[in-house]
């Protein structure tokens, strides 16, 4: 039950913290199931994260996908999803859903928008078609998608943006979210995360991250990272920020997820991560391995005969050679994105059950220090 003494869709329940750093372990019980914190989230962007199955995705050690408001509203609509059970039923995935709410995608449409204090007008990227986003009209396509943890409708600024704009816009988040959470109805069966904006300023951040925990809901994420600041300004934004969301609820960093970040996102008290970049360079033949990045399309693996990663235990890594999937890739063969899309996905689940066991052994900048020196980044 919450504050207001709904019964509400999700549980967070924290088991450790870490005694070094500010890493928690935890676990977010949702209506589809159990998700292990510190957590990544594969995206699936249209109902699909793309290549993989859903029994891949388990196999993967998945433990719950993200999907999009925006693209499934453009295509193939929510009504239409909503009449096949939801995502969960349209998508026959029974383990548990995020839907992020298009406030990041319809403000990617640059020249096709309009925002307002009343919402977003835009035109589809498909066939330039005139929509109307309103806090109101994200939540009911949001209900009918029945994910079961929902983003709120915000404005993730660009970088770099003037503080009069990021202020305006932030307030106007914080608005937007009362507004959200007064439209969404099935508190029981959803859990509505908010949003805390402001740019790369300090106290824009601080005064978003407390009105933001003030709407009192059962999560907050961090969002409007990741568009274009260094590394360690990122990390900045994280250290007084995350300090302000409470204990008891998952903290969730949007749209990031480099191994480094990954890591160094858990230590300043991230719970969950999504990020596109796993799946997306593994289409184009890029790997993550526990020595670093390799590029596979690369000439010089073309007669390797090693897995693409020899500490990797996925299915590609457990049959196939690199110059096997080097070929695929270069041929175009569907089958080789599949295999580095698998691979990739593995291994940062496999970083996060890591992750999860060094803090649970009180060894996790042990942990960093030994990844970081492997994988060839610096520090
Ligand atoms: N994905 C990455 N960043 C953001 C953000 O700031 N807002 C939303 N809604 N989604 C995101
Ligand atoms: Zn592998």
């Amino acid at each position: 039950m919450n504050r207001e003494g709904n019964i509400v869709a999700i549980r967070y329940e924290l088991i450790k913290e870490c005694k070094d750093t500010n890493a928690r372990l935890g676990r977010v019980y949702t209506p589809h199931g159990t998700i292990e914190t510190p957590a990544f989230m594969p995206v699936g962007t249209q109902a699909s994260v793309k290549a993989m199955s859903p029994d891949e995705l388990k196999e993967i050690g998945s433990q719950i996908i993200l999907s999009n408001t925006y693209h499934l509203y453009i295509r193939p609509g929510h009504k239409l999803i909503e009449d096949f059970g939801g995502l969960h039923g349209f998508m026959n995935w029974d383990i548990p859903i995020l839907t992020d709410s298009g406030g990041f995608q319809v403000f990617s449409l640059n020249e096709l928008r309009k925002i307002s204090e009343e919402g977003v007008e835009f035109k589809s990227h498909l066939d330039g078609s005139k929509h109307f986003f309103t806090p109101e009209f994200v939540m009911e396509i949001e209900e009918s998608l029945g994910a079961d943890i929902i983003m709120a409708f915000d404005e993730c600024i660009p970088y770099p943006c003037e503080k009069d704009y990021a202020r305006k816009s932030m307030e106007r988040t914080v608005r937007w979210l009362k507004r959200c959470k007064k439209a969404h109805t099935k508190t029981d069966k959803q859990a509505l995360f908010g949003i805390v904006q402001g740019g790369t300023f300090k106290d824009l951040r601080i005064e978003s991250a407390k009105m933001t925990v003030d709407v009192d809901l059962p999560g907050y994420a961090v969002g409007g990272l990741s568009v274009g600041e260094s590394k360690e300004e990122m990390y900045e934004v994280l250290e007084y920020t995350v300090p302000l969301l409470p204990k008891d609820k998952p903290r969730y960093l949007m749209g990031v997820g480099s191994p480094d970040s990954l890591i160094d996102g858990v230590i300043r008290g991230i719970d969950m991560f999504d990020c596109v970049l796993p799946t997306r360079i593994a289409r184009n033949g890029t790997v993550m391995t526990s020595k670093g990045k390799l590029v596979v399309r690369n000439a010089e693996y073309a007669r390797d005969s090693l897995p693409l990663d020899e500490n990797c235990d996925c299915y590609a890594c457990r049959n196939f050679s690199r110059a096997y999937i080097r070929h695929l890739i270069k041929a175009g063969e569907i089958l080789g994105a599949r295999l580095t899309t698998i691979h990739n996905l593995r291994f940062l689940q496999n970083l996060m059950k890591n992750i999860r066991d060094a803090i649970k052994e009180d060894r996790l900048l042990n942990f960093r220090k030994d990844f970081f020196d492997s994988y060839g980044y610096e520090k």
